[in-house]
């Protein structure tokens, strides 16, 4: 049986001028919802992607010939499936840049992968005393398990406010981080404002003070060449679903010392290397970490999604996108009755523009704009803290991917308008 029959990518090459051309799109007849519906006008892509045609049919191919449980068989289906995860893992290795492939380690989302990252540090590093940083901007998913496990090991729960443009600066990092700072924790790319964290500074902080830093990955690996050997950070999260790939794939990368002292969080299949009435020897990592049956068959498709990008090329991805927030920001600040949040420069955005409408409730507008086909987020963003820092109970999120076009985001804009005159009468 050979499940890597015939190729399954065959991603549009274009250069990086070429791309940023949003008027034209070689891109979405890739991705079968978004090609099936002209109409469609998809503005979500922070809260999941559409997956490409290559990454559905990677885990259909798994289910119809392998489908056996990885790691766990010594029969061919079985060894396959092992292969598959393996080979996987390489894939996200060279993606992001890391140094071995056992440093790669297969979660849930990126929830789990922080969730594992700040109960294991909590465990090795936390006492009282200690603190760890994180900052306002932090999605909930980066800031709940920081939170919990300070409390829980006595430590405090510090935060970084940056100006209101999402920016911090080196002074402010410098003021929260200490001799007793145990974990820097912060976002790549802010889920609300698209701001990218000086994330080389902070780690740099962190480590002249003897701490780790944890990144917040999951809005920057989709958008931009991430290497975690340049940006200094100890441990990094993304979710596949983000990256064109299935649901219920997360990734979290560490470097190896760091994973090799950390200890593990969920107990139970396949992460030990054995178990006595006394007690257990962990497996090493990355196994360590891997407790259960993984999705193998989701697992396929995030390499699959991988190679889909690397064939788009990411200089291609970031000038397209690029483009993309730059005329989405234009748009939105052109209309008088929309507040676009967040820095004016749209060039140091990435991906998401939010903003408010005069008097009009972001639950009502992205219902409106439903009825035009245009989706976009409403509400929080799982980013309260960020919104009572800049004032707001609620916001509406336009985020794009490379798949987009002009055509979505005047569709978004000319259904903008719309949602106005229901509410206050065309003029
Ligand atoms: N974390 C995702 C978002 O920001 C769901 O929408």
């Amino acid at each position: 049986m050979d499940s890597k029959k015939t190729p399954l990518t065959k991603a549009p090459r274009l250069d990086a001028r070429e791309a940023s051309d949003i008027t034209k799109n070689p891109y979405k007849v890739d991705f079968s919802l978004l090609a099936s519906d002209e109409n469609l006008h998809y503005l979500d892509s922070a809260a999941t992607a559409q997956r490409p045609e290559a990454v559905v049919e990677a885990q259909k191919r798994f289910y119809e010939n392998v489908n056996a449980n990885a790691l766990r068989g010594l029969y061919e289906l079985s060894v396959e499936a092992t292969q598959l995860v393996e080979d996987a893992r390489q894939t996200v290795a060279r993606f992001i840049h890391a140094k071995s492939p056992r440093e790669v380690i297969f979660t849930k989302n990126t929830t789990e992968s922080l969730n594992l990252a700040a109960h294991s540090l909590g465990e090795l590093l936390l006492k009282p005393g200690d603190n760890v940083v994180v900052s306002v901007l932090e999605h909930h998913s980066n800031f709940l398990p920081w939170q919990i496990a300070a409390k829980a090991h006595g430590a405090e729960f510090r935060v970084i406010h940056p100006n209101k443009d999402g920016h911090f600066t080196e002074e402010e990092l410098a003021e929260k981080i200490d001799d007793r700072t145990k974990v820097v924790a912060i976002a790549h790319v802010s889920n609300v404002l698209g701001t990218i964290a000086p994330v080389e500074k902070a780690a740099e902080i962190a480590h002249a003070h003897g701490a780790v830093c944890v990144l917040d990955a999951a809005q920057s690996v989709p958008h931009m060449q991430v290497d975690v050997q340049k940006l200094g950070c100890d441990l990094l999260a993304f979710s596949a679903h983000k990256v064109f790939g299935p649901f219920g794939v997360g990734v979290l990368w560490g470097r190896l010392e760091l994973l090799e002292a950390m200890p593990p969080f969920l107990t139970g299949g396949e992460m030990i290397d054995s178990v006595s009435e006394e007690g257990a020897v962990w497996a090493p990592v990355p196994q360590k970490f891997e407790s259960g049956t993984m999705d193998a068959a989701g697992i396929a498709g995030t390499a699959v999604a991988l190679h889909y990008l690397e064939e788009v090329g990411m200089e291609a991805v970031e000038a397209r996108e690029k483009a993309l927030v730059s005329y989405l920001y234009q748009q939105l600040s052109a209309l008088p009755f929309v507040h676009v949040l967040g820095p004016k420069d749209a060039s140091r955005r990435v991906g998401v523009v939010s903003f408010t409408v005069d008097g009009i409730h972001p639950h009502d507008v992205a219902s409106l704009l439903d009825s035009k086909h245009v989706c976009i987020r409403a509400g929080h963003h799982c980013a309260e803290p960020l919104h009572v820092w800049v004032g707001a109970e609620s916001t509406n999120r336009a985020s794009v991917a490379f798949y987009n076009d002009k055509a979505d985001i005047d569709a978004l804009i000319e259904a903008l308008t719309y949602v106005w005159e229901v509410f206050h009468g065309s003029k």
